[in-house]
């Protein structure tokens, strides 16, 4: 399923794509459902999680030059199909170093190709986003925020929040009071109308989120 949204300028496209597949960490294996989402004109565009299936990002992106793939995190649900969309396209692959270790169960012994870094910039058209580091969930997971995306900006939250709350941090590598106050700190301090478009599921906004902080902190999770 592909639904697509276009900003205010008519000339920027955000495409999500949801695919399905399985996420495997500590020795348990899960079906998921992922959100790809593309970014872009009728010419370029970024890809954010090319998640499970390379023909169907590869087919929606539909010949279009691809600047970068931005991997908000490396679990293998957001990284397995990767390196065949990387190949198809010939984009290069930006994962933060600090999730290397989990890059590494589903491709031993490489690394992404470029070390993404808080701050970095990533200009696509008319539409310029910045990579917020936010661990938490993992320690190299990364949210990128268009401020002139839609209507008051967006941020592509990977699985750093969700509509309800924190991403999960109950298995390896993550940890809650890490992710309580990436999110605190970095992103519930963004405009209140900011669209948050997640990594799983349904999108929603700071505003909608920022009234929650305190019972997640007192529900520990
Ligand atoms: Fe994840």
């Amino acid at each position: 399923m592909t639904t697509e949204r276009t900003d205010a300028s008519g000339r920027v496209r955000v495409q999500n794509l949801v695919t399905s597949g399985t996420f495997s960490l500590d020795g348990g294996t899960w079906e998921v459902d992922n959100n790809v989402w593309i970014v872009g004109d009728d010419t370029e565009c970024l890809i954010i999680d090319p998640a499970h299936d390379a023909q169907a990002v590869v087919d929606a992106v539909d010949g279009r030059r691809v600047g970068a793939i931005l991997l908000t995190h490396g679990h293998d649900d957001h990284i397995r199909a990767v390196r065949g969309v990387a190949g198809a396209t010939g984009a290069p692959v930006y994962l933060h170093p600090d999730d290397t270790m989990l890059w590494q169960q589903v491709y031993p012994e490489t690394t992404a190709d470029l070390e993404l870094a808080d701050g970095d910039l990533f200009r696509i058209g008319l539409v310029e986003l910045t990579a917020l580091h936010t661990p938490g969930h993992s320690p190299g997971s990364t949210c990128f925020y268009a401020p002139d995306l839609g209507e008051a900006g967006v941020l592509f939250s990977g699985d750093t929040l969700f509509q309800g709350g924190p991403g999960a941090t109950g298995r390896s590598y993550s940890d809650f009071d890490v992710i309580i106050a990436s999110i605190r700190e970095r992103i519930l301090t963004l405009p209140e109308g900011t669209e948050v478009l997640t990594g799983h599921g349904e999108a929603t906004t700071v505003g909608a989120e920022k009234p929650h902080l305190q019972e997640w902190i007192d529900r520990g999770y």
